[in-house]
């Protein structure tokens, strides 16, 4: 079975309305303004459209920041995307970041699941995401997905996320349900490591890389957040294979990830957006990874 794995689309709108001075959306659209607006472009996203069908990929999974401050219309946006993929006859798989419980009073109404409800009240699980912040979807034989939500609403200055104690106890829960034979992927927003500053750290890490360590069905941990592609195969550490897919709609440096998921390995194959001989852009494959179990 093959995966799509994009992150990090960024839609954006820069709005105007005097009450942004009541929430943290000031900061973003500070932010938008001065930087984030030239530092990413969605154009590209629509060439992964017939990218993905052509490689006969069955699930897209986004792994969070479809969005930059939450705003209706970006959410909207980011639906239409998402509308066009399921159009074209792939399953998507959405879980929030940061940016996409922006506001206290966004993160409160959980206003991103009145967008994306296909993200929780997956089958044979009793957790939903939007209430337990996990969700558990048998992929195919021997492969399962279990979604995260560890963003929230920070202060000014920080976006970190938090691995908190009930997630802890679900994911768990989760696990131990799952027969032991079985492969698992986890997807959340935020890295397990991270050399940046501090602020942008998912709280409780630790006890995520416990658990990671402990739980030797999951295999492939992955991630955005970065925007920077990575893949680090940490078996010999005892934890799974962690890769952050990048951000898809990155104006220098798009990139995402698909995954081949077979009953004793996977194989990974990046797309980087990159220009052609002719000058023009596309999506260009990598050299693949084949890892074995
Ligand atoms: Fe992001
Ligand atoms: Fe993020």
């Amino acid at each position: 079975m093959r995966i799509a794995h994009i992150s990090d689309l960024h839609f954006s709108k820069v709005t105007l309305h005097p009450r942004q001075f009541f929430s943290k959306r000031w900061v973003g659209n500070v932010n938008l303004l001065l930087r984030r607006r030239n530092e990413f472009h969605q154009d590209k996203l629509l060439d992964l459209i017939q990218t993905f069908q052509k490689e006969k990929v069955q699930h897209v999974l986004i792994s969070g920041d479809l969005t930059c401050t939450t705003l209706q219309e970006e959410l909207r946006e980011a639906r239409r995307f998402i509308d066009l993929l399921k159009g074209a006859g792939l399953s998507v798989l959405t879980i929030p970041g940061n940016h996409d419980h922006y506001t206290k009073s966004d993160y409160a109404k959980k206003l991103f699941y009145d967008f994306f409800p296909s993200s929780f009240g997956y089958e044979a699980s009793p957790y939903n995401l939007k209430e337990h912040k996990i969700a558990v979807k048998k992929l195919g034989e021997g492969w399962w997905i279990i979604l995260l939500d560890t963003a929230l609403a920070t202060s000014y200055f920080s976006c970190h996320g938090v691995f908190s104690l009930q997630i802890q106890k679900n994911l768990a829960d989760a696990l131990t349900a799952i027969p032991k034979a079985d492969k698992v992927l986890v997807a959340n927003h935020f890295p397990l490591f991270t050399y940046d500053s501090h602020p942008k750290h998912l709280r409780g890490d630790d006890a995520l890389r416990d658990m990671l360590a402990k739980y030797k069905q999951i295999k492939m941990y992955v991630h955005g957040h970065m925007h920077r592609h990575c893949i680090a195969d940490l078996r010999n550490a005892g934890l799974p294979v962690i890769i952050d897919s990048g951000s898809a709609a990155h104006t220098e440096r798009a990139s995402c990830n698909l995954y081949t998921l077979q009953p004793n390995g996977v194989t990974i194959q990046p797309l980087f957006w990159k220009k052609e001989e002719d000058s023009t852009f596309s999506w260009q494959p990598a050299p693949e990874h084949s890892l074995t179990w």
